[in-house]
C-alpha cells in the first residue's frame, strides 16, 4: 500500500510529482522517491521518512527532466530505509520502477533470477519487478514489461520508464489502483484522483491486467493480450479546495466538521422531489426484494462497524436476518451463500483488499453484490453489480469519520426503502424517516457547534492509558467505533465492551478512576445500561455518559454528560459517534500526535 504518480511532459517533472505525492501520503509515509530522466539518464533521489525529508534533500541535490515516477511507501516488504525506498533500479540504472502492492512469488523469481547473475540491492519484493523487465528486454520497453507482468502474482500497479525509452511510461495494474489523467501535450499517473486534480480532471482509470502506455500526446490501454482497449474517458467533478483543510488545523477535524453537509448530499443524492428513496439504479426488482431471505454484510474497520449497526436495523425495520462479517475473516473461511442472498460490501476507499477478495469470492458463489463505496472508480464499485455511492467527498485523515456517517445514511436509506417494498414499512413511519433523515445535517451541527463538554473531558482524559466504551444494542456497535477511533489516533489503549457482557469478565479490570465512555440511546434499554453504569461505578470508575437527553436514569449516575438531540432510535448512531470522534481527536491533540497520519497506519489498505 503506497502512493505512486508519474508525469510526462514539457515541464519539470520533480516539482508536479512532489505535489502529487503530497496529496498520496495518506496511503503510506514511510520513504518517498522520484526518479526523473533528465536528458541523458535516469537520476533517481530516495529518502526515508516523510515526503518532507526527500524535498529537503532535493535541494540540496536536484533533478530536473520532463519524465518522471514517484513513490510515496506504507512498508511491506523490508523496513523503512533509504535502500527499500522507491524507485528500484535495474544494475545499469537504465529502468526504474514504482510499485503499489505485493508481489507474492517475488522469493521464486529472486531465487530465479540469482542463478542468472542477478543481485540485489534491497529487501522489496519490487526489485524483482524491474530485474525481470531487464530480463526480458531487447529494445522494447512494452515487450519487456508483458513479459515480466506474466511473471508475476500479487497484486499491482506499477509505472516504469527506461533511459532509452525516454518517450513513454508503461503503467501496469492488477488488483491496486491506477488513473492516468490526461493533459494537453502532458499526461499525469496517480494511484488516486487528488493526485492529478490540479492538472486535470479528464481520466481514464486502468482496469485489471491492463497495460498504458503514455507519452506526451496519449495514452494508449492493452489487455492482457495485448489488444487495444478503448476506455471512455472520465471527467471528474469534486473541486480541488475539497481535497484541502480549508482552514482547520486537521483533516480529521475538517472532515468531522463537513459530516452534516456529506449526509445531506448522500441523502439528496437518493431522495426525488416526492420524498421518495430512490433505488432503481441498483438493479434489484420489487420480487427479489419481497423474497430476500438474508443479507451478507462484509467490510473492514469502521466501515465494518457502519455493517454492524445496519444489522441492528436490517433485523428490526424488516426482519431479515443479517450476517456481518469481517473481510479477512470471510474471505478465509467457507461461508455459505444461498442463491438469492445479498452481499454488501461496505468501504471508504474502494480499494481494501480483504473487502474486494470477500466480494469475489461472494461474486463466485453467484451472490448478488452491492457495494457502497466513497471512491467513484474504485475496484470494489467496478467489480460490484450495484454501488450506493456515499457522497463524502475525499476523505483524507487516516482515521474515518465521515465516510462512516454517509455510509450509516446509505443503509438507513437502503433498508427503508426496502421496507417500503416489502409491507414492513407503512407509509408513515416512512415519511417520518424521510423528514428525520432531512433534518440530520441540522442535528449533527448542533453537536459539532457544542463541543465543548467534549474538549474538557479530552482534556481531563488525555494522560490515561486505558478506558473502556460500552453500549447495549446499536450503542455496542457504535462503542465499538469509538473505540477503535481512539485507539488508532491517540494511542491510548481501549476496548469496547457489549454493556451487558462486562460481568462475563471485562468487569475484572474496572478499578478506581478506570475511565469508561458509555453510549445510551436507545429508550428500551436505559434502564438496562443504567444498571452496568451502577455497577462499574461501585467499583471506582468515572463514568462519561453519551446519551439522548431523555435518558434521565442514565445522565443521574454518570459523572459527565454529553447530551444528545432525539431522533428515532436507528437514526442515533449518526449522531451519537460525534462525540465519540471528536473525544478522540482531541484526545491525540493533547498528546501531541500526528492526527491525520496515526503511526503504522495508512488510509487504503489494499494489501491483505
Ligand atoms: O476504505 P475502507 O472503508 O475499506 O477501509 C476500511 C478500514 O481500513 C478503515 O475503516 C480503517 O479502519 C480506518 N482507519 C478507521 O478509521
Amino acid at each position: 500500500m503506497c502512493g505512486i504518480v508519474g508525469y510526462i511532459g514539457n515541464r519539470d517533472a520533480a516539482p508536479i510529482m512532489i505535489e502529487g505525492l503530497e496529496k498520496l501520503e495518506y496511503r503510506g509515509y514511510d520513504s518517498a522517491g522520484i526518479a526523473v530522466y533528465d536528458g541523458n539518464r535516469l537520476q533517481i533521489r530516495k529518502k526515508k521518512g516523510r515526503l518532507a525529508a526527500l524535498e529537503k534533500y532535493l535541494q540540496s541535490d536536484p533533478v530536473s527532466g520532463k519524465t518522471g515516477i514517484g513513490h510515496t511507501r506504507w512498508a511491506t516488504h523490508g523496513a523503512p530505509a533509504d535502500m527499500n525506498a522507491h524507485p528500484h533500479a535495474n544494475a545499469a540504472q537504465t529502468l526504474a520502477v514504482v510499485h503499489n502492492g505485493i508481489i507474492e512469488n517475488y522469493v521464486k523469481i529472486k531465487e530465479w533470477l540469482s542463478t542468472r547473475g542477478y543481485s540485489f540491492k534491497s529487501q522489496t519484493d519490487t526489485e524483482v519487478i524491474v530485474q525481470l523487465i531487464d530480463y526480458y528486454y531487447n529494445g522494447n520497453l512494452m515487450d519487456a514489461v508483458g513479459h515480466a507482468v506474466r511473471r508475476l502474482s500479487g497484486s499491482y500497479a506499477f509505472l516504469v520508464i527506461s533511459k532509452d525509452n525516454p518517450d513513454e511510461i508503461i503503467a501496469v495494474r492488477k488488483d491496486s489502483p491506477l488513473v492516468i489523467g490526461v493533459g494537453q501535450g502532458e499526461n499525469f499517473i496517480a494511484s488516486d484522483v487528488p493526485a492529478l486534480l490540479k492538472y486535470t480532471r479528464d481520466v481514464f482509470f486502468l482496469e485489471d491486467d491492463e497495460i498504458a502506455r503514455i507519452t506526451v500526446d496519449g495514452v494508449d490501454i492493452f489487455d492482457a493480450y495485448g489488444m487495444p482497449v478503448d476506455r471512455e474517458m472520465f471527467h471528474v467533478d469534486w473541486n480541488v479546495e475539497a481535497a484541502e483543510k480549508a482552514g482547520y488545523p486537521h483533516f480529521m477535524l475538517k472532515e468531522i466538521h463537513e459530516e452534516p453537509k456529506a449526509v445531506k448530499d448522500t441523502i439528496m443524492s437518493r431522495l426525488d422531489e416526492k420524498g421518495r428513496i430512490n433505488i432503481s439504479d441498483l438493479g434489484m426488482d420489487e420480487d427479489a426484494i419481497k423474497n430476500l431471505k438474508r443479507v451478507i454484510i462484509v467490510a473492514c474497520g469502521t466501515a465494518y462497524h457502519a455493517g454492524l449497526v445496519a444489522k441492528y436495523v436490517f433485523e428490526k425495520e424488516l426482519g431479515i436476518p443479517v450476517e456481518v462479517d469481517i473481510a479477512s475473516e470471510y474471505r478465509y473461511r467457507s461461508p455459505v451463500i444461498n442463491e438469492g442472498d445479498l452481499f454488501i460490501a461496505i468501504s471508504q476507499s474502494g480499494e481494501t483488499a480483504d473487502t474486494l477478495a470477500a466480494l469475489r469470492l461472494a461474486k463466485k458463489h453467484g451472490a448478488k453484490v452491492l457495494s457502497i463505496v466513497n471512491a467513484v472508480g474504485s475496484t470494489i464499485a467496478r467489480e460490484s453489480d450495484a454501488t450506493m455511492f456515499t457522497m463524502a467527498g475525499p476523505e483524507i485523515a487516516v482515521a474515518s469519520t465521515k465516510a462512516y456517517t454517509t455510509q450509516l445514511v446509505s443503509l438507513i436509506m437502503l433498508i427503508t426503502e426496502m421496507g417500503r417494498i416489502r409491507g414492513a414499512i407503512d407509509a408513515k413511519k416512512y415519511a417520518d424517516t424521510v423528514e428525520e433523515l432531512e433534518a440530520m445535517p441540522d442535528t449533527m451541527r448542533i453537536i459539532l457547534n457544542n463541543d465543548k463538554k467534549v474538549k474538557t473531558a479530552a482534556h481531563m482524559c488525555s494522560n490515561i492509558n486505558d478506558m473502556f466504551y460500552f453500549g447495549r444494542n446499536i450503542d455496542y456497535a457504535v462503542a465499538l467505533e469509538g473505540s477503535l477511533k481512539l485507539k488508532e489516533i491517540s494511542y491510548i489503549h481501549s476496548e469496547a465492551y457489549a454493556a451487558g457482557e462486562l460481568k462475563h469478565g471485562p468487569i475484572a479490570l474496572i478499578e478506581k478512576g478506570t475511565l469508561v465512555f458509555v453510549f445510551a440511546t436507545q429508550p428500551a434499554l436505559y434502564e438496562k445500561t443504567a444498571s452496568n453504569i451502577k455497577e462499574v461505578k461501585a467499583r471506582g470508575a468515572y463514568v462519561i455518559a453519551v446519551c439522548s437527553r431523555d435518558a434521565d436514569l442514565v445522565m443521574d449516575l454518570a459523572d459527565d454528560v454529553i447530551k444528545l438531540p432525539l431522533a428515532d432510535d436507528i437514526l442515533m448512531p449518526m449522531i451519537s459517534v460525534i462525540p465519540a470522534q471528536l473525544f478522540a481527536y482531541y484526545c491525540a491533540v493533547e498528546r501531541g500526535f500526528d492526527v491525520d497520519k496515526p503511526r503504522n497506519l495508512a488510509k487504503s489498505v489494499t494489501v491483505e
